[in-house]
């Protein structure tokens, strides 16, 4: 009897053993195949990280400082007006496409942190978000502009959502906290998202909601049971640009900002931007040739794509210069229109269009 028992405790140790053996085995293949997987990522993204193209010319001929924007005197006046010194203001920026809003306006802060008595801090932050490409959703589950909250079931068996605590997310008015906030072309915010701007212009915080939130819940870390009581800080001077006439942005916007206007530029303008980036693209151009190509730049952005195109044509012909036959080829190939402040015979007209008010 005895030795039976022991017989069929031994089968049983056995089996269990052989069972718990095959598991590890398993688990650590499985273990072992996810960390494979895992290296082939991690070796994927470090041979992207390896491979980079030349920096763009166009990147090349950006304004690295506010004093390099060309033609819009008035307008960087007013820019520095609104955003230096003690009392910085929100401000829009109107014009035509390509003439140095968004230029500028990255610069501006740069230039506001030098002055005297300005309240942004050396390390203040500036935030650029696209109007064109921000989008919400009506549950607010996500809101890249204002904030939102994840709430424990969209979290899965995060460290968070186990505990069903609802997790605030900073939006791009709380990362600007501080600084700038540059909304380019703000003319196509949808309209919730104006009005819930405009709150927080107002406020100076965004305040967060949640169905899971309880100022009781025990497992709500500190600094989260603040943000639901007190908000998000959001204080921060609002840059926006836009393309539209100010009669398309809404009233409620602009009455809080300083109204600035940028000018079409002029081919004097066009001239001088070509000059600039000419010398940064390390390229000679022929007689004639800048004249040609502001002839037919509509705005500073044409002229440093047509001198980007012309680079190219010179370096893999491994010419010195370009010549104004070159720049006729590429106004032909990018149908690049005539301006019309010229008459057909090259004489400029209408010269009072080029700078209005
Ligand atoms: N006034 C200017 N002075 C110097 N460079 C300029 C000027 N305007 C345009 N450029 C050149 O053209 C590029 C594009 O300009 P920018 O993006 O500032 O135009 P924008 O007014 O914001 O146009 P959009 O309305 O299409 O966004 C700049 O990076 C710069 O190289
Ligand atoms: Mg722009």
């Amino acid at each position: 009897m005895n030795t039976f028992m022991t017989i069929t405790q031994f089968f049983f140790t056995v089996v269990i053993g052989l069972y718990f053996l095959t598991k590890l085995v398993g688990g650590r293949r499985e273990t072992s195949g996810m960390s494979d997987d895992a290296k082939r990522e991690a070796e994927q993204i470090n041979m992207m990280r390896r491979i980079s193209l030349t920096e763009p010319l166009t990147e090349r001929a950006r304004p690295s400082d506010i004093s390099e924007i060309i033609g819009q005197e008035d307008g960087i006046r007013a820019l520095k007006a609104a955003l230096c010194g003690s009392n910085p203001q929100h401000v829009i920026i109107y014009g035509p496409p390509g003439v140095g809003k968004t230029a500028a306006a990255r610069l501006a802060l740069e230039a506001a942190k030098e002055s005297d008595g300005t309240p942004f801090l050396k390390n203040a932050p500036f935030i650029e978000a696209d109007a064109t490409t921000m989008r919400y959703d009506e549950r607010s589950i996500a809101d890249p502009l204002i904030g939102s909250v994840h709430d424990p079931i969209y979290q899965g068996a995060g460290e968070y959502g186990a505990k069903g605590v609802p997790q605030p997310k900073a939006g791009a008015v709380s990362k600007a906290h501080g600084g700038v906030l540059f909304i380019d072309e703000i003319g196509e915010l949808q309209n919730v998202q104006i009005n819930k701007l405009l709150k927080v212009l107002e406020d100076r915080k965004v305040m967060l909601e949640s169905a899971y939130y309880s100022s009781s819940n025990k497992s709500i870390p500190t600094y989260i049971h603040d943000i639901f009581q007190n908000g998000m800080p959001a204080d921060f001077r609002l840059i926006g640009a836009t393309t539209r006439r100010p009669d398309e942005i809404p009233p409620a916007v602009r009455s809080r900002c300083v109204e600035i206007y940028f000018n079409p530029l002029t081919r004097a303008d066009i001239l001088t931007i070509i000059e600039n980036a000419r010398r940064r693209f390390g390229i000679n151009l022929g007689d004639g040739t800048a004249r040609l190509i502001s002839e037919y730049a509509q705005n500073g952005r044409d002229a440093v794509k047509i001198l980007q195109t012309l680079t190219n044509i010179v370096s893999l012909d491994n010419r010195a210069s370009a010549s104004a036959e070159d720049a006729q080829w590429v106004i032909k190939s990018g149908r690049y229109k005539r301006r019309n402040d010229f008459s057909d015979n090259g004489q400029i007209v209408n010269v009072s269009f080029m700078k209005p008010r």
